[in-house]
């Protein structure tokens, strides 16, 4: 049963469950820097007190050697989120920032380059890793993908990378962006473990994870895994039930995309009955999936996107819209 949506979390006294998300701020069809920074402001003055950010949500300028990008690009994302805390008069230490080590962007051009033997897929690659094992995720009609890279080495630069990047001695949570086909789980589990071991990072979560990956992390890591981020909205249900081994094992349950989406086409119509309830309270029907989401695990966050002051606003709204059982059997 949902007690609450205000929560301990990551070592920070207490801090609604529904964040924010940073991604749409920071790659395609991003907003300009102090629109996004405004952004950023307007979540924090309604509640907000967890922002979700990666090492790859950046826009490659050129290939790179790699495809993967040029350094003057790297960290965007994570760059926004410490100007934006840094130029916010708030209580800082309520924030926290959580990151994500082991994916790159690519340019279309590396799908050449990954049927290329001779090609690397960045640099220190072990002669296991080929970039085309790795996968890579595109969106239609996009110029830029995703690629894996969550070998240890990358894994362990990246964070400290990220750590500079938002000025912090150590990460609040740092995730495994998701797992390698290249790469075996146990050891991109290891690399988290190596920079909790470091004092690198504070807590570890695991991202774009099965039941059985969730397993491995929590063998390795112990509980100082505290959070699984994986895909969760009326249009992606969660088929493998994630969240119900999460709440199994105390896990907190971060679903990302909770809205969708912005990149990717999906069901719309598997929003229809939120849709229905929205238009019956005079509401936005993203607050509604948000209010119902807040209702499926009480240790559920909820990271929406937003690309403007007036969206994060509305959503964030969500926190205090407590559904009726009447409305509640309307939905899934
Ligand atoms: N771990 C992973 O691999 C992974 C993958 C994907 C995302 N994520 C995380 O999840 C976060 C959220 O996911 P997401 O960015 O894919 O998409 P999302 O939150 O599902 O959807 C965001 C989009 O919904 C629209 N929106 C948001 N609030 C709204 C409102 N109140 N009213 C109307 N429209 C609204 C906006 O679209 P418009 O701007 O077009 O209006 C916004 O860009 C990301 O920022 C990221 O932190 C993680």
């Amino acid at each position: 049963m949902v007690t609450s949506n205000v929560v301990e979390f990551a070592g920070k006294v207490r801090m609604p469950r529904l964040g924010m998300g940073t991604m749409a701020l920071s790659i395609e069809g991003r907003p300009d820097r102090a629109t996004a920074i405004g952004t950023i402001h307007a979540a924090l003055d309604a509640g907000v007190r967890y922002l979700d950010t990666a090492w790859s949500y950046y826009l490659p300028s050129e290939p790179g050697p790699d495809g993967t990008g040029v350094p003057r690009d790297f960290g965007y994302g994570e760059m926004l989120v410490h100007a934006a805390l840094a130029s916010w008069s708030g209580p800082r230490d309520e924030v926290l920032v959580a990151t994500k080590t082991g994916y790159r962007r690519t340019l279309e051009v590396t799908n050449r380059d990954a049927e290329d033997p001779q090609q690397s897929p960045g640099d220190g690659a072990s002669a296991s890793a080929s970039a085309s094992e790795r996968q890579h995720l595109q969106a239609a009609g996009s110029r830029y993908g995703w690629m894996a890279d969550s070998r240890p080495e990358t894994m362990i630069r990246d964070a400290k990378e990220s750590a500079l990047r938002l000025g912090v001695d150590a990460l609040d949570l740092l995730y495994s962006h998701g797992p390698d086909p290249a790469v075996p789980y146990e050891d991109t589990v290891g690399a988290l473990k190596t920079l909790l071991d470091e004092g690198v990072i504070r807590f570890a979560g695991v991202s774009r994870v099965d039941n059985a990956q969730i397993d491995t992390a929590r063998g390795i890591l112990g509980d100082r895994l505290i959070a699984v981020q994986n895909q969760f909205s009326p249009s992606h249900p969660d088929p493998e039930h994630t969240m119900g081994h999460c709440a199994d094992l105390g896990l907190d349950f971060v679903c990302w995309s909770p809205l969708g989406g912005f990149l990717d086409a999906f069901d719309s119509h598997a929003y229809d009955p939120f849709r229905t309830v929205a238009a019956a309270r005079g509401v936005s029907y993203q607050r509604v999936v948000l209010a119902w989401e807040l209702t499926r695990y009480d240790r559920l966050f909820t990271i929406p996107s937003a690309r403007n002051p007036h969206e994060v606003r509305d959503s964030f709204a969500a926190v205090n819209l407590t559904l009726a059982p009447e409305e509640l059997s309307l939905l899934p």
